[in-house]
C-alpha cells in the first residue's frame, strides 16, 4: 500500500512538476464518514479555515456537514461553492460594527466573540436571538498559538462577565439561544474534550432559553509516527452519555454541534517538493528542495513535525538530513536531522498530513508564486 502510494506521488510530482499539492479525496470522504458516524444527532460545521478550496469545501458539504466561516471571505468562497445560507455559522473575533451588521443582514448565524460586540448586535438588531462564544478557561492544543481559552486567549466572553452578558442581551431584549466553545487545535486527548463539553454544560444551565450548543472543532491527527489517534469511536461513545445526562437536567431537547477543520483533511494532503541541492558540511547534511515556508509554514511557525517521503528512493538505505527551502530565512527548515531514504537532486519528496492549514496559509513570500492544487478523485488526478 505504502509502496503504491510512494510510486504514484512519484509519478504525479513529476507529471505536474514540482511544488504542488495534493489531496485525496477519498481520505476526506472517510474522515467525514466517521465522524458523521461516531457523533451521530451531533450537527457537523466544517471550519473552512483549514482548507478553502471550493472543490473541497463542495465535498465535504455533499457529506452532510454545513460549513464555519471566519470571514466575509470565507462566506465568500462557501457561497461559490453553492452552500446555502443555512448550513454556514460565522464565528468573528476583532470584527468592526459594518462586518458583523452585513454578515448577520446575510441570514448567518453568528457566535458573538465580545461584551463589545453583544453590544453592537443589540444596537442594530434589537429582540433578535444571539449566540455567543465563551472562554471557560479550558484551554489545550499541541501549542500556544492554538490553545483558545484561558487567560492568555484573546477569544470568547471569559466566564468571569457572565453577568455583564445576561445585562447587556436585557438592555437590549437580546435571547441568548446559542453558546459557543472551541478550546483550541489538533487535541488528541478524549478526556479534555469531556472536560470542556462538561464546563459548557455545567455554564449552559444557567442559560433557559438555549437552542442549541456548539463544542468547537480541535480533533487532532498523529502527525508523528508513533503518535496515538484520538479516540472518535470512544469520544463518540462518552459524548452521546454527557449529552443525555445534560437534556435530563436541562428539562428540553437542544441541537449540539462540533466544528473540526483539521479531521477531515489534514492526512488527505501532500505537498510534493523535488531536491534541488544537497550540502554537506561538517556537522549536517542539508538537503535544499523548491519549496518552502511561504508554501508550508506549519514547521517554522509552531515547530510542527511533518512526516516526509522520499518517493524516488525505494532503497532502504537511510540518511540523517536537514531539509531546508528556498525561501531566504534560517527558519526556513521543514525538518532538522531527519533519517529519510537517501535523497539525490531530482528526487521526489512527498510531505505527508498537509491538507489542513497548508495552502490556505501559504504566500508569495520572496516573490515565489503559490504551488497549485489538485486532488485525486477515482484514479484520476485534477486540478482543484
Ligand atoms: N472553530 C473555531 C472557532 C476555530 O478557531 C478553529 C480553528 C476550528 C473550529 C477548527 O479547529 P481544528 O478542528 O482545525 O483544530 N494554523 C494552526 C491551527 C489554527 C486553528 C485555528 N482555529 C495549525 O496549523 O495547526
Amino acid at each position: 500500500m505504502e509502496k503504491k502510494r510512494r510510486l504514484l506521488l512519484k509519478a504525479t510530482g513529476i507529471k505536474l512538476g514540482t511544488p504542488v499539492y495534493i489531496y485525496d479525496s477519498k481520505i476526506i470522504k472517510e474522515k467525514c464518514r466517521e465522524l458523521k458516524k461516531n457523533l451521530p444527532g451531533v450537527n457537523l460545521y466544517y471550519a473552512c479555515k483549514a482548507n478553502t478550496n471550493p472543490e473541497i469545501i463542495k465535498l465535504i458539504y455533499n457529506e452532510g456537514f454545513g460549513i464555519e466561516t471566519v470571514s466575509p471571505g470565507e462566506i465568500k468562497i462557501a457561497h461559490k461553492a453553492g452552500i446555502p445560507i443555512s448550513k454556514i455559522t460565522f464565528t468573528c473575533g476583532s470584527i468592526d460594527e459594518k462586518e458583523l451588521v452585513s454578515v448577520v443582514k446575510q441570514g448567518i448565524r453568528v457566535h458573538l466573540d465580545s461584551l463589545h460586540q453583544v453590544e453592537i448586535f443589540g444596537q442594530n438588531f434589537p429582540g433578535k436571538e444571539i449566540s455567543v462564544r465563551l472562554n471557560l478557561n479550558i484551554g489545550a492544543g499541541y501549542h500556544s498559538h492554538v490553545i483558545t481559552e484561558g487567560p492568555d486567549s484573546k477569544f470568547g466572553i471569559d466566564i468571569s462577565q457572565i453577568k455583564q452578558l445576561k445585562r447587556l442581551a436585557e438592555k437590549y431584549k437580546l435571547r441568548i439561544t446559542g453558546l459557543h466553545q472551541h478550546i483550541g487545535s489538533n487535541i488528541l486527548s478524549v478526556p479534555i474534550f469531556l472536560r470542556a463539553i462538561d464546563a459548557l454544560f455545567k455554564t449552559a444551565l444557567l442559560f433557559p432559553d438555549l437552542k442549541h450548543l456548539d463544542f468547537g472543532g480541535g480533533f487532532g491527527i498523529p502527525y508523528k509516527p508513533k503518535e496515538r489517534r484520538l479516540d472518535i469511536k470512544i469520544l463518540g461513545i462518552k459524548i452521546k452519555k454527557t449529552i443525555l445526562n445534560f437534556i435530563q437536567k436541562y428539562g428540553r431537547k437542544i441541537k449540539f454541534s462540533f466544528e473540526p477543520g483539521r479531521y477531515l483533511v489534514a492526512e488527505a494532503g501532500y505537498l510534493l517538493v523535488k531536491v534541488t541541492d544537497i550540502k554537506k558540511n561538517p556537522t549536517k547534511t542539508f538537503v535544499g528542495v523548491d519549496s518552502g515556508l511561504n508554501h508550508l509554514i506549519r514547521p517554522a511557525m509552531y515547530g510542527s513535525y511533518h512526516e516526509i517521503l522520499n518517493t524516488s528512493n525505494a532503497g532502504s538505505k537511510k540518511e540523517k538530513v536537514t531539509i531546508a527551502g528556498n525561501i531566504c530565512e534560517s527558519g526556513d527548515v521543514f525538518a532538522k536531522n531527519r533519517m529519510i531514504a537517501k535523497p539525490k537532486i531530482g528526487d521526489i519528496l512527498a510531505i505527508k498530513n498537509v491538507g489542513a492549514y497548508g495552502y490556505v496559509m501559504s504566500s508569495e513570500y520572496n516573490s515565489r508564486p503559490k504551488p497549485e492544487e489538485f486532488m485525486i478523485i477515482q484514479n484520476k488526478i485534477i486540478k482543484i
